[in-house]
């Protein structure tokens, strides 16, 4: 399964000259120690299909963290290694390009190395055991044929030999999601969300049996947990179009398996299209207002709760649906702004953001009105204004205060002059009240 090759001009053209040029040390040095060493994972994939990737990760048949320590005891930069996975972080920094000698391009941050394993599941959804195996044992545990394909880049005589155990390079060419065996997903049912993000990154489809051996493992996913499925779908986000993942989520039953309550809204497409317009795309929370605004408050705590959202967020997103659907006064023409900004006072900054941004007019400019000049608006006077007239204090100073912001909210009051003849009536008022 070793015949095809790549070259390194190839490499060098979709990775440049730094990433060429760290794969070749790491290849000198595992050569020295004739370690079969090959480089796997989305890497190679998206070489083969001549994407770039800049994440180096590195199976070792043997024991990874040593040789990573010995790469760093040569080259510097500094080790973190995980010994109950037999895995390896080599963080790199500007030492360490200028000993490897590549100090010149930009440096990836860290390359990863890991034993090669055979992972035995004790029992489903829980963390793998790992015991040491090969390089086939190692990829043949993986989730896709895609992404079984490696590089292997020592010994020295099989360098650039790209190895495929499991007819990944035939799907790869076919544009096919397909998993290794059944028993795929119920190992491991993030796969269910794994194979949707992949078919609409690279515009593959899912092959019939994988389609069907999904359908069989939704109910799994209810057994994951809330933060594999948040992080999961969180990666979802940075696809250039989530909201084609998020529909055949819908479509196949996951969202529903994930939680009963959870429905993708029907105009979702148009709103994550606003979010990219805006470049507030990077916040995933904005994602998660426009899945679950529409849905009402209790469904909104359930599925938050069975994602592990911190309680802030939750409340965000039910401030996201109140704004949207639960203010009347919002959906007026020229609505008053003192009532405007009676109703938006309370609310978190993001969620006014994001109603904003979701809203159709006349909603959307009222909001984005308070967020810009509403919210701002103060009168002259202060507490100390009122005790300086001699009114006592008490709650009638806020219901003072109150009123003078009103009044200069609605335009009843546009000078500092009008303020101070408002100010006497209120305070007269206030006393003639306080001595009847
Ligand atoms: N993997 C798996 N099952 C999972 C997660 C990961 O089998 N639930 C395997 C995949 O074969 C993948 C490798 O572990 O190639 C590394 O995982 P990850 O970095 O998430 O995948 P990439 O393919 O690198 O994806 P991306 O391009 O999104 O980084």
């Amino acid at each position: 399964p070793t015949r095809p090759v790549i070259n390194a001009q190839k490499v060098n053209a979709l990775l440049g000259k730094t990433a060429l040029g760290l794969i070749e040390k790491v290849a000198e040095e595992a050569q020295k120690q004739t370690l079969g060493v090959y480089l796997v994972g989305g890497i190679v994939r998206d070489l083969l299909l001549e994407r770039a990737n800049h994440d180096i990760d590195f199976v070792v048949e043997g024991d990874a963290i040593a040789f990573a320590e010995h790469m760093q005891a040569t080259y510097g930069g500094s080790v973190h290694s995980y010994a109950p996975f037999g895995t390896a972080k080599w963080h790199l920094d500007a030492d360490t390009a200028e000993a490897l000698g590549i100090a010149n391009g930009k440096l990836p941050d860290h390359i990863d190395f890991a034993s090669a394993r055979n992972e035995y599941y004790l029992h489903p959804t829980a963390l793998p055991t790992v015991y040491s195996g090969s390089i086939k044992l190692d990829l043949g545990r993986r989730d896709f044929t895609i992404n079984t394909l490696a590089i292997q880049i020592s010994p020295a005589a099989h360098m650039w030999r790209i190895v495929d155990y499991f007819s990944g390079l035939d799907d790869l060419k076919a544009g096919l999601i397909r998993v290794l065996h059944s028993l795929s997903f119920v190992d491991d049912p993030t796969r269910i969300l794994r194979a949707v993000r992949f078919s609409e990154r690279l515009n593959f489809k899912i092959e019939d049996r994988t389609a069907e051996l999904i359908t069989n493992a939704l109910p799994m996913l209810r057994r994951i947990t809330g933060e594999r499925v948040r992080n999961e779908l969180n990666l979802l986000w940075q696809e250039a179009a989530p909201e084609s993942g998020i529909y055949t989520l819908a479509k196949m039953g996951a969202l529903a398996a994930i939680h009963p309550a959870f429905k993708a809204p029907s105009h979702l497409g148009k709103l994550f299209k606003r979010l990219r317009a805006r470049d507030l795309h990077q916040e995933s929370d904005a994602y998660w207002h426009i899945l679950l605004s529409h849905l009402p408050n209790e469904d909104i705590t359930a599925i938050g709760e069975r994602l592990l959202f911190g309680k802030p967020l939750i409340t965000a997103i039910q401030a996201t649906h109140t704004i949207l659907y639960e203010l009347p006064v919002l959906k007026e023409n020229s609505p008053k702004p003192s009532r405007v900004v009676a109703v938006l006072g309370a609310m978190p900054a993001f969620s006014l953001e994001i109603a904003a941004l979701f809203a159709e007019e006349p909603m959307s400019t009222t909001i984005r009105t308070y967020m810009d000049s509403w919210q701002n608006v103060r009168p002259k006077a202060d507490g100390n204004t009122l005790k300086a007239m001699g009114l006592s204090t008490g709650p009638i100073y806020s219901q003072i205060l109150l009123q003078l912001k009103n009044a200069w909210l609605d335009g009843e009051i546009n000078s500092q002059a009008e303020e101070e003849r408002f100010l006497e009536t209120l305070v007269k008022e206030a006393r003639d009240h306080d001595s009847s």
